[in-house]
């Protein structure tokens, strides 16, 4: 069974302060764009979960029982008291690792589905929105996909109305960032700032309405203009050469460039298919990315292809 399941790009991303159980409550703007892993789950004959991994990424994959996907099978065979499973994964890998584009959390909503639909468990999409939870903050939304509001720690999904779609590019650094670090990283600054950084310090943080109109709208200069990322100082603080990326991305014409998450991958919004594939171009003739991938949002959340 084959699942595809898309990257996302976060195009609101409010933090508030850190909360007594070491997350922090965000106001998460969630857009699926059409860079995909595909998951691919088959019988085995080896008890556990047997991973492997391709694309130009897959290198870097965790082959071993860590890796989220691997997690989200044996969930799932434990909800439906299946015992260990034995199942074979493979994750044909298209979405940058710790990029800050969710590919971690893709694969587990790629797994889930995969696994569901081989071992013909049924599960209600509400129970599997709640295993996603378990499995990670952004695991509810690779399910979804489509354009949404995630609350709470970001598994709290409102979806959102989308008026078209949004040309981006994405600028692939040279390894990853780890989450946790950056969101250290931020609320060291918070410290340094002298604001604080736990939930009596930090405002409650709030939904931008302009983003959610801009995206009802499919106005990409609106949603330019509107673009936010709590976490983008964080991300350059640990690695200032992102500065150096976005800057080339804005110079060679792209509407807005923002940090992805918790990076280091940065977007560009453009206006159109072709300035998206000129910016592409010139992020990396620039020399200031790995990489530089054209891709459109919103996408489809995990798809069964059968
Ligand atoms: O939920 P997930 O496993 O993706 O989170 C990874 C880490 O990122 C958490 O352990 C926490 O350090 C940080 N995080 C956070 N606040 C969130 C989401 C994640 O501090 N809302």
């Amino acid at each position: 069974m084959r699942v595809r399941v898309p990257a996302k790009v976060n195009v609101q991303l409010a933090v508030g302060g850190l909360r007594p159980d070491g997350f922090h409550g965000l106001a998460n703007i969630f857009l699926a764009v059409g860079l995909h892993d595909t998951v691919t789950a088959s019988p085995s004959e080896t008890d556990g979960v047997t991973l492997s991994a391709s694309g130009p990424f897959a290198r870097r994959v965790p082959l071993d029982g860590t890796n989220l996907a691997a997690r989200a099978a044996r969930l799932l065979a434990e909800r439906h008291g299946l015992g260990e499973p034995r199942v074979r994964l493979h994750i044909a890998k298209d979405i940058p690792i710790a990029g800050g584009m969710a590919g971690g959390s893709a694969d587990a909503a790629g797994a889930l589905v995969a696994c569901d639909a081989l071992w013909g468990t049924g599960t209600p999409r509400e129970e599997l929105l709640e295993m996603c939870a378990e499995l990670g903050s952004d695991v509810p939304f690779s399910l979804l996909g489509g354009a949404a509001l995630g609350q709470g720690r970001g598994e709290l999904l409102t979806p959102l109305v989308t008026g078209g779609a949004f040309h981006w590019v994405f600028a692939v650094a040279d390894g990853g960032l780890s989450t946790p670090a950056v969101y250290r990283e931020c609320d060291r600054l918070r410290e340094e700032e002298g604001t604080g950084a736990d939930v009596a310090a930090v405002p409650e943080p709030e939904p931008s309405a302009a983003v959610v109109e801009a995206l009802a709208s499919g106005d990409a200069r609106a949603l330019a203009a509107a673009l936010t990322n709590d976490l983008q100082a964080a991300a350059v603080s640990l690695r200032p050469a992102l500065a150096d990326t976005l800057a080339a991305g804005t110079a060679a014409g792209a509407l807005a460039g923002i940090v992805s998450g918790s990076g280091p991958t940065c977007a560009f919004l453009t206006g159109d298919a072709e300035s998206a594939t000129a910016v592409a171009e010139a992020l990396v003739a620039s020399g200031t990315c790995r990489a530089a991938y054209p891709a459109t949002g919103p996408a489809p959340g995990a798809t069964l292809l059968g």
